[in-house]
C-alpha cells in the first residue's frame, strides 16, 4: 500500500516508488525555495521523544519544523528524564504527548517500538531509529543524496561496510532500494556482523543482485557506486561480544581500489573506521547527506501532517 495511505512512518516497506519521487521532489522545491514554505506549518507542533542519544537526526527534525514555521517541544533524554523511569509504558506516554502536538518523532531502543507508538497515538508518529530495527527518515536522506549527487538510483552497486547486523540505517536502505532496478549490494563485514539472513532474503526475492564477503576486496571497491561505512553498534552488542574483534577502517588502499567516480557515504557518528583525512577526498559526502537530511525531514513533515 501507498504511504499517501498512512500518515505515520514506521517503516520504509510503506513506500513505493512514486512515494519516493514526490518525496524527492518536494525536498527539492523546499530546498530551492525554502521563503515559500517558511509559514507552512504556523500553528502546528512537533515532540522530538528521543530514548537514545542523537545529534544529528533530533536537531534536523527540529530545524525542518522550525523552517517550516511550525513549534517544537523536545524530551532529548526520555529514557532516564520522562515517566518511563516511573514505570509508564511507551503507548501510555505516546497517548499523553499525542495530546499535545500534531506530530511526533520517535527514537527508541527497542526494534518496533514506532508500531507500537503509532497504534496508540492520535498523530503520525514518525520512526527515527527503532533499536536495531530501522531508520527510515535516514533512508529516505541517503538514497535523497545518492540522486543528488549521481542523477539515478537504479544500475547501482552499492557496498555496505561494517555492522551491517545492528546498523538500522542499513537495514532501511537495503529495503528501500529495493524499489529500484538492476541494483547490486554487496554486504562487507566479518560473519558476526553479517547482514541479517531475513533482509538478504528480502532482497534476493525482490531481484536485488546480493554478495556478502568479509573483507574489502580491492574487485569489490572497483565496481562500487556508493562505499557505504558504518559504525559498529557496540552497544547494541549482547553481552559477551567483544568489538575490538570487528575493527575495520576505510585507509589509503581502500581509496586506491575505490573508482574514481565512486561516492563515500556514512550516517554519522564515525569514530576509527572512517578518519578524518578522508574529509579532503573529493568521493566523500557524508557531510552533505547530513546537511540534505533536513531538507527531507521537511517533506516528510509537511506529508505527515498533510500540509503538501
Ligand atoms: C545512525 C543511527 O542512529 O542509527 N545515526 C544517525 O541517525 N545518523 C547511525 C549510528 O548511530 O551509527
Amino acid at each position: 500500500m501507498s504511504w499517501l495511505a498512512h500518515t505515520s512512518i514506521t517503516s520504509v516497506r510503506q513506500f513505493d516508488r512514486s512515494d519516493l519521487d514526490a518525496i524527492f521532489t518536494l525536498a527539492d522545491t523546499m530546498r530551492e525555495h525554502p521563503q515559500t514554505y517558511q509559514d507552512l506549518a504556523h500553528g502546528k507542533l512537533l515532540a522530538t521523544l528521543f530514548y537514545e542519544p542523537s545529534t544529528r537526526t533530533r536537531l534536523s527534525f527540529e530545524a525542518a519544523m522550525a523552517r517550516l514555521g511550525g513549534r517544537i517541544i523536545s524530551t532529548e533524554n526520555a529514557a532516564e528524564m520522562s515517566s518511563a523511569v516511573k514505570g509508564e509504558t511507551l503507548a501510555d506516554t505516546i497517548r499523553i504527548v499525542s495530546g499535545y502536538t500534531d506530530v511526533i518523532a520517535l527514537r527508541h531502543f527497542d526494534a518496533g517500538a514506532s508500531d507500537v507508538a503509532a497504534e496508540a497515538s492520535s498523530v503520525p508518529v514518525i520512526n527515527a531509529g527503532d533499536g536495531a530495527g530501522e531508520h527510515p527518515t535516514q533512508a529516505l536522506l541517503d538514497a535523497y543524496t545518492i540522486r543528488d549527487q549521481r542523477g539515478r538510483m537504479d544500475e547501482l552497486t552499492l557496498t555496505f561496510v561494517g555492522d551491517l547486523a545492528y546498523g538500522r540505517t542499513v537495514h532501511s536502505l537495503s529495503i528501500l532500494l529495493t524499489n529500484f532496478p538492476n541494483v547490486t549490494v554487496h554486504y562487507v563485514a566479518p560473519d558476526l556482523l553479517q547482514a541479517p539472513s531475513w533482509l538478504v532474503t528480502f532482497l534476493k526475492t525482490r531481484g536485488v543482485h546480493v554478495l556478502t564477503d568479509d573483507r574489502l576486496d580491492a574487485r569489490v571497491l572497483e565496481s562500487t557506486d556508493i562505499l557505504y561505512v558504518t559504525r559498529i553498534q557496540k552497544e547494541r552488542f549482547p553481552s559477551g561480544v567483544r568489538h575490538e574483534d570487528t575493527s575495520y577502517r576505510v585507509d589509503a588502499s581502500v581509496l586506491h581500489a575505490l573508482s574514481p567516480h565512486a561516492y563515500i557515504m556514512h550516517p554519522l557518528p564515525r569514530v576509527q573506521e572512517l578518519p578524518a583525512e578522508v574529509d579532503r577526498d573529493p568521493r566523500a559526502i557524508y557531510f552533505l547527506q547530513a546537511r540534505l537530511g533536513m531538507w527531507i525531514r521537511m517533506a516528510l513533515l509537511a506529508r505527515a501532517l498533510t500540509l503538501a
